[in-house]
């Protein structure tokens, strides 16, 4: 199994990953995609939020959550009182997968040997940020980071046990929320998100 473990110098920093990260090809996603798209904020973040793979806009833009998404996703932090600046974006997998549906490209997940392949950036990106906080956005991160059996519906919102420093819980991807059938709908996600948000920024010092 091939994975970006071998590209990730020992005592590499967060602009040196990424530097690295630009050019991975350790697994087959990099192909069809326009650029790497790394983790984005600032070095020490005492929270970190993290999503499942770069979007349409993020992959054209090369940087985490400038889409649709990130729209929702910086509404609910604004009202979780949590300041963007304090904040680390990042994915579980740093490439952009798509399929073309006429002129559009429609968000592919990412299947498990390219999360795994993906994973050690991720995984760097954790130990050199060394956040207090870490933000499971959606099932891929949560999968990813907390186990291939884990509910977001059942756990989200609560810290969680896992084998690390940060404090870490999973809440729902801010794209779930755009995909609410009604205002009414929406407005009772985005509640709930911003309140699982507040359970995280509660634990910032
Ligand atoms: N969705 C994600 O999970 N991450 C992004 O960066 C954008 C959309
Ligand atoms: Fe490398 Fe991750 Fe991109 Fe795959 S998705 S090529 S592992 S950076």
């Amino acid at each position: 199994m091939t994975t970006a473990a071998s590209l990730i110098p020992a005592g590499a920093d967060l602009e040196e990953l990424a530097d690295r990260a630009s050019t991975c090809t350790a697994c087959d996603l990099y192909a069809d995609a326009t650029q790497t798209v790394f983790g984005a904020g600032p070095r020490a973040a005492p929270l970190m939020l993290v999503g499942e793979q770069p979007g349409d806009q993020e992959d054209r833009q090369g940087r985490p959550f400038v889409g649709p998404a990130g729209t929702v996703l910086a509404r609910a932090l604004a009202d979780a009182g949590i300041d963007p600046d304090r904040s680390y974006l990042t994915n579980v997998v740093k490439h952009f997968k798509w399929r073309p549906a006429g002129k559009r490209r429609l968000h592919q997940k990412p299947n498990a040997e390219q999360v795994r392949a993906c994973r050690p950036w991720l995984d760097a990106e954790i130990e050199r940020v060394a956040p207090e906080v870490v933000v499971c956005l959606g099932a891929t991160a949560a999968q990813a980071l907390l186990g291939p059996g884990f509910k977001v519906t059942q756990q989200r919102g609560r810290f969680l046990e896992w084998d690390r420093e940060p404090l870490v819980l999973a809440t729902v991807h801010p794209s779930s929320i755009l995909r609410a059938g009604d205002d009414q709908a929406r407005r009772a996600q985005h509640a709930s998100f911003v309140a699982d948000l507040k359970v995280a920024a509660g634990a910032l010092s």
